[in-house]
């Protein structure tokens, strides 16, 4: 698990974190906290920059989009859904992202 003092992530934010060992990218969206595969299924690009439509956040290198939910991709050229983890906030307002355990 990985805590982040809220303020670090105003709406709107995107920022790499670290969880169990494993590079995340931590999303406001509109309010909306969102923590996922930092790097792509498709190249390994970062995921990082990646605009968010729809319930999905869209590669900034060939456009495939991962739904939010469950990590699958929209369509080709990305065969395999990305990790997609969990973001709660505390009574202090800190948010925690715990790995998520159903995937590998
Ligand atoms: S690297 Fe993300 S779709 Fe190609």
């Amino acid at each position: 698990m990985t805590r982040i003092p809220a303020t670090e992530l105003p709406t709107g934010a995107q920022r790499r974190i670290t969880v169990d060992d494993e590079p995340v990218l931590l999303l406001n969206h509109e309010g909306s906290l969102h923590a996922v595969s930092y790097y792509c299924s498709h190249m390994d690009y970062p995921l990082e920059g990646g605009t968010i439509e729809d319930g999905l956040l869209v590669c900034p290198y060939h456009g495939v989009g991962f739904c939010l939910k469950t990590g699958e991709p929209d369509g080709p050229p990305a065969m395999n859904a990305i990790r997609i983890h969990k973001v709660t906030v505390d009574d202090n307002g800190d948010l925690l992202v715990t790995a998520n355990p159903n995937q590998v």
